[in-house]
């Protein structure tokens, strides 16, 4: 496939410009498809030859780039090589085209496009990702949706590329939240509505505290979550709240008894909650940590910046770290309060070292809303500055935020309700259309259409960017949605199974017509799309890959009917269609989605 072509190439390319074959590997990449007649299949730029040290820069570009254009002998597979402005051509044989790409899809189905020599220097080494990493007892609002994607297509395709991957799910379990939810169950907590509702019920029970200490408010009364959300703002200021919310997380950091195995009860309950939704998402952690976790090591955290003369103390009694170049506190972390206690930074500064002790990880990657990138500068300039040298290979993925995803229920609270409403609207989506099959399991099929529809839309633009979630368009068949992903593997898979899934590919020579030849050429470029991807972490690049792979697809669809065409022409369309499909599904899979065989 595309190493085969490359390499025949930068072998040629080497003899010509007397360097290593392997300099020019990934300067050789496959032209996108598009509408206008392409000029070949795979181009060089002459200045990236240039770039490289392969020819000697030229005042005339133009003519530089013919003559070396000339130079290229054709040979059996490469038919012919074209100078354009600054770029040179090569047109490939089509039938060996199809052979390679489609015998190769054939013979290694799920690993087609990982081995590429483009990703080679990627092999290896450990990553660790952390994200998700909601609050207990606080709102799972969108940015924990989008952590939790983002963060799993990033632990997916690290994998993919041939990583060791940890996925790590640092909870917020302690702070003064966990005060107020102590302090409340205390009075207010149902163990029966524990079992039934957990997440919602912690959540009401922290609300409702606040209410009832204010307005004398019994928690039994109907209610409504927003009611909670709007009555805490009023009673966020209340005095005797705060003090038995205080008093209650004294008690945790002093490992009181009752208090501690309170807390341990809510958190165990609402890991297995959340490891159950996650199910539901198919994302798995290997670990579940959490800020509660790294609490107690943040003294250690402490004592070794001290030693190391990295602390100074402010006249208000807290202890900081000195971000400023000059050294005048202009800018700073705070890492401990006047009475001593530890800040989110200090608990992330113990949780890093912890983690490179117990993981060994090569890089490490935190993916949160972009409101964290300060947080996230000034931890790794502290590890650096504590002589920690992989500090420098820490990333922060930071994301845009995301507006108006609301469900019935209001403003999202729960990440079930966002897949309920998923799952609710899809199914209606599913009736109303008539050209749904018969499924066994419709909500199961709509669930993971549902699901897929939203990590496409959240997975289409840079990261960085904000956007507005509207369910309507989301949720469409047309467009470049994530039903239109599951919509064009469904066809294929059910094309398959009624004409047969070619497992050997035969004579491929009817494939060399512009439709099929397309979908060839666009396979071609899987690994540059990988490279990107997981160079980057954008997963753009490989859902607009999709995309394109899907429109080719429901041409040729039209274009290369199966059905009454000759024996040979309709095994080597199938050979093509399966070979589409098995790709599809393992680019769905890498972004965290599931194919769908039927809808
Ligand atoms: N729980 C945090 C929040 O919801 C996100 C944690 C991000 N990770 C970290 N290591 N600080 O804002």
């Amino acid at each position: 496939m595309a190493c085969f072509f490359r390499r025949t190439i930068a072998h040629q390319l080497s003899k010509m410009c007397g360097q290593y074959e392997d300099v020019f590997i990934p300067l050789i990449c496959a032209v996108p498809v598009s509408k206008k007649q392409s000029m070949g299949d795979l181009r060089v730029s002459v200045n990236s030859l240039v770039q490289n040290g392969a020819v000697l820069p030229h005042e005339d570009l133009q003519r530089n780039t013919e003559t070396l254009a000339k130079q290229i002998k054709h040979n059996s597979v490469v038919e012919d090589v074209i100078a354009a402005p600054g770029m040179i051509y090569f047109r490939l044989n089509k039938l060996m085209l199809a052979q390679k790409v489609l015998k190769q899809l054939q013979s290694e189905p799920d690993t087609f496009g990982l081995k590429s020599e483009l990703l080679t220097h990627l092999h290896g080494g450990r990553t660790l990702v952390e994200f998700s990493s909601p609050n207990v007892a606080k709102k799972f609002h969108a940015g924990h949706l989008r952590s939790t994607f983002i963060g799993n297509f990033i632990a997916n395709v690290k994998k993919a590329v041939g990583k060791e991957v940890i996925r790590v799910n640092y909870l917020g379990d302690w702070g003064m939240q966990f005060g107020l939810l102590g302090a409340g169950f205390e009075r207010f907590g149902c163990q029966q509505k524990l079992k039934v509702q957990a997440l919602q019920h912690l959540f009401e029970v922290s609300r409702c505290f606040c209410h009832a200490v204010t307005r004398l408010f019994s928690f039994n009364s109907p209610s409504s979550v927003q009611v909670y959300v709007q009555v805490n703002r009023e009673a966020e200021h209340d005095g005797n709240v705060r003090v038995a919310a205080a008093d209650f997380f004294r008690r945790l950091e002093q490992k009181e008894h009752h208090a501690l195995s309170l807390w341990k009860q809510l958190m165990e309950i609402t890991v297995k909650e959340y490891k159950r939704i996650y199910e539901r998402l198919g994302v798995h952690f290997d670990h579940f940590s959490g800020e509660s976790f790294y609490h107690s090591q943040t003294k250690n955290v402490l004592e070794d910046l001290k030693s190391r003369g990295l602390l100074k103390t402010t006249q208000k009694g807290t202890t900081v770290f000195d971000l400023s170049d000059a050294g005048d506190l202009s800018s700073y972390a705070t890492l401990a309060r006047s009475d001593g206690t530890s800040l989110y930074i200090t608990r992330d500064i113990a949780a890093a070292l912890d983690r490179h002790q117990r993981f060994g990880f090569d890089e490490m990657i935190y993916v949160t809303d972009k409101s964290q990138s300060v947080h996230f500068q000034q931890l790794f300039h502290i590890l650096s500055a504590m002589g920690h040298q992989w500090a420098n290979s820490c990333v922060h993925v930071a994301f845009g935020r995301v507006q108006g995803m609301s469900t019935r229920r209001g403003d999202v609270i729960f990440l079930e309700d966002v897949l309920d409403e998923a799952r609710t609207q899809m199914l209606n989506n599913m009736r109303e259309s008539r050209t749904s099959k018969a499924l066994e399991d419709p909500e199961e099929t709509a669930e993971r259409i549902g699901i897929s529809a939203v990590v496409i839309q959240d997975f289409k633009g840079p990261l960085i960017s904000d956007y507005r979630f509207e369910w309507d368009t989301v949720l469409q068949a047309q467009g470049d949605t994530g039903v239109f992903l599951q919509y064009t593997h469904a066809r294929l898979r059910s094309l398959l199974n009624r004409f047969g899934d070619e497992k050997k590919c035969g004579d491929l020579s009817p494939l060399t017509d512009n439709r099929s030849v397309s979908i060839l050429q666009h396979l071609l470029r899987y690994d540059e799309i990988l490279l990107q991807s997981a160079t980057d972490l954008q997963p753009r690049h490989l859902v607009n890959f999709l995309m394109t792979l899907c429109h080719l697809v429901s041409s040729a669809h039209r274009e290369l009917p199966v059905k009454g065409s000759s024996l040979e022409v309709a095994q080597a369309r199938l050979c093509l269609f399966s070979a589409a499909r098995s790709l599809l599904a393992n680019g769905m899979r890498i972004l965290g989605i599931t194919p769908v065989d039927k809808m």
